[in-house]
Formats: C-alpha cells, sequence, structure tokens
C-alpha cells in the first residue's frame, strides 16, 4: 500500500448520510484525512473546520472508474487539471483513466509519467489503465501491481482508429498474464472494420446510422466470446459500457458471479435511438452507439437488478469543432464526468433508482470490482471523501456550470433533480458554491494485490 498522503480535518455537521442500506441523520467527522467517527455525538477537536450540510445528504466519495483525460498528448481535448475539476465540481473523488493517450500507456514509464502528473494537478485521487498490446501481452502480469495502476485495459474493437488486441490467440495470452480483472471494450473488431468500409465513399452517411454500423451483433458476439475465454482462463473481467439487452440477456443467462462485472454509462441509460441522434446529432455518438429503447430499458434493469454492478461515465471529451465534422469524420465519444450524479439523483426522483443505489453503483461497485482499498462507504478508518448533496434542487442543466474542456453536454438544458454542491477529498474542501476551493496533495488509489 502506498504511503498515505495525510488530509485534513473536517467535521461535516447536520445532513444524512446515505449508506448502501439506509439514509441516516448523522454527523461525520474527519481527522487527518481519514474518517474518525460517524453519528450523533462526534467529538470534534476544538477548532476543527465545519461544513454545514444542514438539510443536505452527504454521500461517500463517488469513484468514476472509466474516464479518458487525454494527457499526455491530446490535451486540446481535456487535461488532468481540467478533467479531474470536473470531476470533483460532479462529485467524484475517485478516478480511473484510460490508456488511449498519446502516447498509450502501455509500459510502466507511462504510466509512472501519468502517476507523476496527477499528483503536480490533479483535484481527486486517481489510477491508470495500463493498456494491453500484443507486444506487452506477456509482461503484464508484472506491470499491473504498479502503483497507480488501476488495472489491464483491452480494446478488441477499433475505436479512435487504433486496433490492438485483434486476435484471439493474442486476447488469451492477455488474460493468461495476471491475475487483476481486466477491463474490456468490448465490440468485435473485424466485424465493424467491414460495416465501416461499408460507409466509405458515401456522402450521404447520418449519425442516424451508427448504432447500425456499429450493430448489436458487434458486442453481442465480442462479449460472448469474451465471457468463453473468462470461463476457459479463470481471468476476472470487467465490461465496460455494455450497450445492448442481448449483452445483459447473456450475463443474466451465464450468471458468472464475481468473475464478470459488468458497467453501464449514463448515456446509455438516458439517451434512446433515434430520438437522441435526431436532436443531439453528432453530440451523442460514442462507441459503442445508443442504441433503441428496449436496450436502455435492459440496461436500466439490470441496474436495478445488480446484474451490472458499476456506473462509469466514459468521460471521452471531443473538441465542438471535431464534433462538428461530417459523420463518420466525428470522433466518437460524449464527455459526462461531472453530470454522472446529477443524472443518478433524477433517476431517484423519477424513481427508478433509490439514494442508496448511487452508493452501490458508484462506490461499492468499483470497490469490488477494482480492489481498491482505503475507499468506500462513510465508515472509520475509510479516507475522508464525501460529496454534499442538495436534492431538493431541480434545475435545467447550465452549460456554465460544467468545466471539462469539452465545453459541451448532451445533457445541457435537461430538468435534472440533485446537485453535489461541496465536494471532499481526504478531509478537504475541493469544490465548493461553483468554484474550486482547494487542491489535494491528490494521491494514487491504492489497491489489494491481486490474488
Ligand atoms: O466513443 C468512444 N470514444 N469510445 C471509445 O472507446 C474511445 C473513446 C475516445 O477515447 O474518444
Ligand atoms: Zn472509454
Amino acid at each position: 500500500m502506498t504511503a498515505r498522503l495525510f488530509g485534513g480535518d473536517l467535521w461535516i455537521r447536520g445532513g444524512h448520510v446515505v449508506g448502501v442500506d439506509e439514509v441516516v441523520r448523522e454527523d461525520v467527522l474527519i481527522l487527518r484525512g481519514r474518517v474518525q467517527q460517524v453519528g450523533r455525538a462526534v467529538l470534534a477537536p476544538a477548532g476543527c473546520p465545519v461544513l454545514d450540510a444542514t438539510g443536505r445528504l452527504v454521500f461517500p466519495g463517488f469513484i468514476d472508474s472509466h474516464v479518458h483525460f487525454r494527457e499526455p498528448g491530446l490535451e486540446h481535448k481535456e487535461d488532468l487539471a481540467s478533467g479531474s475539476l470536473a470531476a470533483v465540481a460532479g462529485g467524484i473523488t475517485s478516478f480511473c483513466e484510460m490508456p488511449n493517450t498519446s502516447p498509450h500507456t502501455d509500459s510502466p514509464e507511462r504510466l509512472a509519467d501519468k502517476v507523476l502528473r496527477a499528483r503536480a494537478r490533479s483535484h481527486a485521487d486517481f489510477a491508470f489503465f495500463l493498456r494491453a498490446t500484443r507486444e506487452n501481452a506477456d509482461r503484464l502480469g508484472d506491470w499491473e501491481n504498479l502503483p497507480g495502476c488501476a488495472g489491464i485495459k483491452v480494446l478488441r474493437g477499433v475505436s479512435g482508429g487504433s486496433l490492438l488486441i485483434p486476435d484471439e490467440a493474442s486476447l488469451e495470452r492477455v488474460l493468461r498474464s495476471g491475475r487483476r480483472r481486466v477491463a474490456v471494450h468490448s465490440e468485435e473488431g473485424p466485424r465493424l472494420r467491414l460495416r465501416e468500409a461499408a460507409l466509405a465513399g458515401r456522402t450521404d452517411a447520418s449519425v442516424v446510422e451508427h448504432p447500425l454500423v456499429r450493430d448489436v451483433g458487434a458486442a453481442e458476439l465480442s462479449t460472448r466470446r469474451l465471457l468463453d475465454l473468462a470461463e476457459k482462463t479463470g481471468r476476472r473481467l470487467h465490461l465496460l459500457h455494455v450497450s445492448t439487452a442481448e449483452e445483459v440477456d447473456l450475463l443474466r443467462d451465464r450468471d458468472l458471479g464475481d468473475l464478470v462485472t459488468a458497467e453501464a454509462t449514463p448515456h446509455h441509460l438516458f439517451f434512446a435511438a433515434p430520438g437522441c441522434y435526431e436532436r443531439h446529432g453528432t453530440r451523442v455518438q460514442v462507441n459503442p452507439p445508443v442504441r433503441e429503447l428496449r436496450h436502455q430499458e435492459s440496461l436500466r434493469q439490470a441496474v436495478v437488478d445488480g446484474v451490472i454492478t458499476v456506473v462509469g461515465s466514459d468521460h471521452t471529451p471531443h473538441t465542438l469543432e471535431e464534433k462538428a465534422l461530417p459523420y463518420p469524420q466525428s470522433p466518437s465519444g460524449i464527455p459526462g464526468v461531472q453530470t454522472t450524479v446529477p443524472l443518478l439523483l433524477t433517476a431517484v426522483r423519477d424513481g427508478w433508482l433509490r439514494l442508496q443505489d448511487l452508493v452501490r453503483l458508484l462506490v461499492v461497485g468499483p470497490v469490488r470490482a477494482f480492489g481498491i482499498e482505503q475507499k468506500g462507504v462513510l465508515l472509520p478508518g475509510h479516507d475522508g471523501d464525501a460529496v454534499v448533496v442538495d436534492p431538493q434542487v431541480t434545475k435545467p442543466l447550465p452549460l456554465d456550470w460544467l468545466r471539462s474542456r469539452a465545453g459541451f453536454s448532451p445533457f445541457v438544458g435537461a430538468p435534472l433533480a440533485g446537485w453535489p454542491i461541496a465536494t471532499v477529498v481526504r478531509g478537504k474542501v475541493v469544490y465548493q458554491d461553483h468554484g474550486a476551493a482547494d487542491r489535494p496533495e491528490a494521491a494514487p488509489l491504492s489497491f489489494a494485490p491481486a490474488r
């Protein structure tokens, strides 16, 4: 376990603490960055700073285990400072960042470089996925426990122009090298290439076709093969951004328990084709695509039932200029790290989630999937990460609230019912009242050694 940096002292007073089972009127005392006491008779030391949470909800700090912050190499889209500022503004206190930066995070040196950068400039605690390639497949077992490593990421499809694990043999080598859970983007590359080739040369292609180009079959075929490989190798997998009812049915039918965990994203839970494309065009173009309503309904039920245990934003910022290119030249991706919490709080208002589900999906789910240590529900001994939320306010998402360099969200204007108003990382208020209050000495997440 890396030496924990000390944080601050803070008495979060007067709120209702949300746990996995209940919502209770309790205070939270954080000393030197760790939760010291949770209850009604908190004994805070004289002079302890106070954060008034009267009439508000107090959640444990939320973890976004799927973001792309684009540093190094793609900083015109986002960087670690701007992406993590958007994170803490949205109540996210820890993130796991993806390796498709430039260069890719595919070696210990490149991992260490990202850790150094984040220590210096991140507003939230962090970890970085290592990208599996044909070349490094046999070394991953040695690298996956390096400081700040969130685990291994495999990209099976073509996404962002790079095809890295095209064949089954390479994929099996990756799964046999190491023991930590492997996060997979599951779309079948060869099928995608054929279907995307059919688009080439057309001048009338429309983004409405995107879910047909990267079709259900590409996702279902890939996921079916991945479940087979997980059973064959015994390697634990995490299916990123499940996008189809067919994959949900596979997960239900195969019932592989902890061998395979699954993630849904807010855009797949809240948008549906074709309406979202007619209204937002390429701003909702993402891989894997948002599909028609039956998929959204199946994904929502899977989240409620616990078939899907993690919500990750898949924050994938591009500039508005890039998104304005004609389809299919327009890049896929939707910024979302700052809007996940208000959206899930809106699901609570709409009645299909409970407040406790946010703790299950954005804290317990990621902690269990990736073996994150020190983070979790508000209990003595855990890091003092917390989010104070005003559940009363329903208002249209304002564009000027967003901190991502992307400068847009397809959710702008949507009436959202629940807003983070103060974010605490290891006892320090890092974001409050629309402003960054402080930047913690951001630290790499600690992970339980792979078993
Ligand atoms: O839509 C996407 N954009 N999906 C991916 O897998 C990659 C991502 C990106 O990095 O832009
Ligand atoms: Zn992603």
